[in-house]
Order: structure tokens, then sequence, then C-alpha cells
């Protein structure tokens, strides 16, 4: 088993003891007392999970706790203090801590809860994805590599991405990767129904907790309380109904509208967002504390833009699926369309491609698709780029070539088109076309 356990701590002697434990257990580890070493460790080592003292005099351990997560989230990380208080542990977990333990430290427990985290990670780094991505960048690589990481932790995860960058698909590939992926995952959209409804749904209610309320009305923080709760759109949620979430997440119980009942639930949360939570947090348009439950890991999810490799691989597996959904022989793509899928901009990500490509299915006539079946607004691009103002660019070009040649040389001709590299003839000819004479 490949697993390297980092340790930070100033005192040497408690870092040579946890080597000694570990290599004991099989478990490789390396250790540093200099905490400001922390990034470059982790750059240039397969780090898979980082054991940190908070009290250190070169840098207190919960700023680097803060700024590990800052580059790179996924990494779980466990603190350890000799010092414990009810702060530090609050704040060890709000920055992302996967645990808080106080020294002098079960060792017992400790190495059965490091091997059972490397042995989910194992299974899963030996397992084929048990959900579709299509992917070829290295951006998504490095994605689906973190995405294994905090799959076997409990950790709450927070996707952020533009719309039709694949948060979703990412959310049920971190439950079916997880110690939780036989139970349950729910999903529910915080956009699209109205306040009270969506607390009924995430809280449930008794019969009777208001008028229309015949029957008792189970939440889904109940029903996954083993599994999974995905909230889509966690951005959408109102400012009244942030306050009750936070305390669901904080004291792991709820109690239904118009219940005597408090119900313990636990659901590893996955939450997802396409607007700027840290901006919203400056305007008070969602609460700070809210946030920090939810990023304990936060994954960006790249535009599609910032990833082209991925575009004509995904074009080639979204072809296969629509040919056989509208039973067309198409199999691939002109090189102008090529050129157009490569250009575009995709502001709607992963499922404006997958529209666009399933309207070009339908409408290509033979096995390959031709621009003319790109909905208008691609084909109408490909006409600027090539037509009007392309020329348009290039004659810009020429004439700014040829006047700043012209003015080095004095407005001598000849002279210009040596310089230029071109015969006298041609520059003539240029500067005719260009109206320059
Ligand atoms: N890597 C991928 N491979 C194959 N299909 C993908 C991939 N990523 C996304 N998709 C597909 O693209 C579409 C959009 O993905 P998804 O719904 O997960 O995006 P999203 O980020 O949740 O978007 P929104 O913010 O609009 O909810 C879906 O049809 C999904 O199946
Ligand atoms: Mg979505």
């Amino acid at each position: 088993m490949d697993f390297t356990v980092l340790i930070v701590d100033d005192e040497e002697e408690m870092c040579r003891s946890l080597s000694i434990l570990f290599s004991k257990y099989n478990l490789h580890s390396i250790y540093t007392t200099n905490p400001l070493k922390v990034p470059d460790l982790i750059q240039a080592n397969s780090i898979d999970l980082i054991i940190m003292d908070i009290k250190m005099p070169q840098q207190d351990g919960l700023g680097l706790l803060r700024s590990i997560k800052e580059f790179n989230s996924a990494i779980p990380i466990i603190m350890i203090t000799g010092h414990p208080s009810v702060f530090n542990a609050v704040s060890a977990m709000k920055y992302g801590a996967i645990d808080f333990l106080t020294k002098p430290l079960d060792n017992v427990k400790l190495i059965e809860d490091i091997q059972q985290l490397a042995s989910l990670m194992d299974d899963i780094s030996n397992q084929d994805l048990p959900v579709e991505i299509i992917m070829k960048s290295r951006e998504m690589q490095k994605l689906v590599d973190d995405v294994k990481t905090v799959a076997c932790t409990e950790a709450n995860v927070l996707l952020t991405g533009e719309s039709g960058t694949g948060k979703e698909v990412i959310a049920d590939l971190i439950h079916s990767l997880s110690p939780r992926k036989d139970e349950q995952l729910l999903k529910i959209n915080c956009a699209s129904i109205p306040e009270t409804l969506l607390e009924s749904q995430l809280f449930g209610y008794a019969a009777g907790a208001f008028t229309d309320a015949k029957k008792p009305l189970t939440g889904k923080f109940e029903l996954a309380t083993k599994g999974t709760l995905f909230l889509d759109e966690i951005g959408d949620m109102s400012v009244a109904t942030q306050p009750k979430l936070l305390r669901v997440l904080q004291d792991g119980e709820i109690q239904p509208l118009g219940s005597e009942k408090i119900i313990k639930v636990n659901p590893r949360i996955i939450a997802a967002t396409n607007r700027d939570l840290k901006a919203m947090i400056d305007e008070g348009e969602f609460r700070e504390d809210l946030f920090f439950r939810l990023s304990v890991i936060s994954l960006h999810l790249p535009t599609l833009r910032e990833r082209k490799e991925d575009i004509l691989e995904l074009t080639a597996r979204f072809i296969d699926q629509f040919s056989e959904v509208h039973n067309k022989p198409v199999t691939g793509i002109s090189d102008e369309v090529k050129s157009i899928l490569l250009t575009h901009s995709w502001p709607g990500n992963i499922r404006e491609l997958k529209n666009c490509i399933e309207r070009a299915v339908i409408f290509a006539k033979g096995t390959k698709i031709q621009v003319e079946n790109l909905p208008s607004q691609y084909n109408q691009f490909e006409n600027s780029i090539t037509g009007n103002v392309l020329d348009h660019i290039v004659n810009m070009l020429t004439r700014e070539q040829i006047i700043k040649a012209l003015e080095s040389t004095g407005g001598v001709k000849y002279k210009a088109a040596e310089l230029l590299n071109i015969s006298r003839k041609t520059l003539y000819s240029r500067m005719k076309n260009l109206g320059m004479e």
C-alpha cells in the first residue's frame, strides 16, 4: 500500500515516535519540525494525510491549515494539540480539519483510523470510476484525483464552478466512491422551490403542523442520514433559511415543524453553486459561518474553455450517445466543425456542448456533422471569423506594418520594402490594395 503521512510538530521527539509507530504498521511517513517547509513538502511528495500540531513557534498550525486548504484543499488533515480548547477545536473543524485530537494521542485509535482511510483510498485508486467522467485535460485529472482523496472522508464538500461544468456529476462521483455508496444520495435544489417548501423538504413536518399537512412528511435530512445529501444551488438559499440549515449542521439534529421530537441526523453534505459565495458573504447575502461548515473541502470545476483538450473527447462521446438515441449513422465531425468547437467560448460549458451535439446529430445528413448542422449561432460565428472580420484584421495589421516601415525609412519605398523583406513590386501592389496611395 502506497500511503504517505506527513507529520508536522515542533517537537522532534513527537515526530520521531509517531514515525516509528507508523512504520510498525507499514505506513510510510515523513516529518518536519518546521511548519514553513510544509508547502514545499506537499509539492514534492505525494502526501495522503497530514498530522499537524497546533502550537508551533514558527507558524501557528491553524494558520497553516488555512493556507494549505487554499492551495490544496483535498489532503485530509488531522490537527493535534497538547493544549485543547473549544476555540481550537472549533477553528480546526471550521478551517477543514477532518479530526482534532489531544495529546497524549490514543495510538490504537489513531492507527485504526489511518488504516481505514488508507485502505479506502487503496480500493478507490484500484477501481474504475463508477460514474462516467469524460476527460483528458490535466485540470480534470487533478480534480478527479482530489475527489478520490476526499471521497473516503466524511468531510462536507462545496463544489463551485460555472453552470454546466459538471458539479452534479462530481457530486454523484463523490457519493459513489464514498463509504456511504450503498446508502441513498438525495438531491434538493435550493433555488427552484419556495422558502417554506424547501424547509419542509429539508426538515420535514408533523401531521397537522399547518392546514394542508394531513400526513407527516419525513425531511431529506432524516431520509439521507446514513447517506449523502446534495444541496444544489446553495447560493440561492434564502437568508431566512440559512441559519436553520446552519443549526442542523452544528447540532446534528432536526425538529420537524409542529413536532415535539428531536431527531439525530448525520448525512454527508455536498453543496454546489455557480455563484461567488465569498462575494455574497461580503454583501451580507450568505452567512460566513454556514460557508465554513459547508466548505470543509472545496473543489472548483474548471470551465470548458479552460480545458479545451476535453472538447473533442466529449464531442466524440456525445456523438456516440446521440447517434444511438436518435438512430443516426453519425460518427464524426468535419474539420471546419472541429475548429468551431475548439474556438467557441462555451459559456454554457459541457451542457451547451452536449445540446449543440445532440442537435447536430439530429440534423446531420451523412456520417459527419457539417457546419450547417450546428445551431445558427455557431454558424454565424464561423462566418464572421473567416469572412469579413478576419480580412479586416489582416488588412489593419498589414497597413500598420507598412506605415511603420515607411516611417523608419523616411518614406523611401524601396528601403521600406527591404525592411519588410518583400519586393518593391509587392509593396506597391499591397499599398494599392489597401488604398494607401
Ligand atoms: N466530464 C463529463 N463527462 C461527461 N458528461 C459530463 C461531464 N461533465 C458534465 N457532463 C454532462 O454535462 C451536463 C451538465 O453537467 P452538470 O449538470 O453536472 O453541471 P452543473 O455544473 O451541475 O450545472 P448547473 O450549475 O447548471 O447545475 C450533464 O448532462 C452531464 O451529464
Ligand atoms: Mg447542477
